[in-house]
């Protein structure tokens, strides 16, 4: 394989999480090591409480692991400021949520230009990439609506469009398609799928379906805090 399909994009190294109950460290993950490969889909499982959702967010530079360190693209997080962090999250990671999280007072390509904004795109340039991304997810034509006039997979396919638009290496997706119906889960995650492998993006994804394990490289469990690695 040539070496760039095989480049280490996240490597997690003896990662720990203890959040404080009344006083005492409660342990959520223990010395989690693992390496990502870039354009490599892992999808997160576990039961409701096992930290997937505190791994995501650290993987993302959302939150700081107790122990241990946690590399993109060769950067310790360790070494990056709050600032550093932002940065990098704004650059080079993509956010996908349970609840899309689109801002409510701002159209569906407003919310897409957002994170274009932040990083200084020329507005020129900066609309026709929302245009087409809108044109990807099959949304062409819907920019002016609000995200409460459109769908749940609607508002989700506007999330997904709005966490590749910048071209990050990395997408973090929180339970995608947890919050829609089976069909429409099934049209987000081949959606998803299918932009990322095309992107060469690397995707993280937790999730309680099933299904969606299906479409892994790899699926990384969580028990106990301990980490297990197998393929679906
Ligand atoms: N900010 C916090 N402060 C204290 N405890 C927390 C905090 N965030 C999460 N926890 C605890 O950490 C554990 C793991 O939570 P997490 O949200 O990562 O689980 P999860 O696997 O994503 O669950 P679900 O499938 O329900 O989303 C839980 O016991 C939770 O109560
Ligand atoms: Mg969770």
């Amino acid at each position: 394989m040539p070496p760039h399909q095989t480049t280490v994009h996240v490597r997690l190294q003896s990662v720990s999480k203890d959040y404080d109950e009344h006083g005492q460290p409660h342990p959520v993950l223990r010395e989690v090591t693992a390496e990502i490969a870039r354009g490599e889909l892992i999808v997160l499982v576990g039961r409701s409480g096992s930290g997937k959702s505190t791994l995501l967010n650290i993987i993302g530079g959302l939150d700081r692991p107790t122990r241990g360190e946690i590399t993109i693209a060769g950067q310790p997080l360790s070494g990056l400021s709050e600032d550093g962090l932002a940065r990098l999250r704004r650059r080079e990671i993509g956010f996908v949520f349970q609840f899309f999280n689109l801002v409510p007072t701002l159209t569906a390509l407003e919310n897409l230009l957002l994170p274009l904004d932040l990083l200084g795109v020329d507005r020129a340039e900066a609309r026709q990439r929302a245009e087409d991304w809108l044109a990807a997810v099959g949304l062409a034509g819907r920019g002016g609506s609000f995200p409460e006039e459109l769908s749940g997979g609607e508002q989700q396919r506007v999330a997904l469009a709005r966490a590749l638009i910048h071209r990050p290496g990395l997408v973090i997706a929180d339970e995608p398609t947890g919050n829609l119906d089976l069909e429409t889960a099934q049209q987000v995650l081949r959606l998803l799928d299918d932009l990322c492998r095309r992107e060469g993006t690397t995707l993280v994804m937790a999730t309680h379906s099933p299904e969606v394990v299906g479409v892994a490289d790899r699926v990384f469990s969580i028990h106990e805090g301990r980490l297990e690695i197998s393929t679906p």
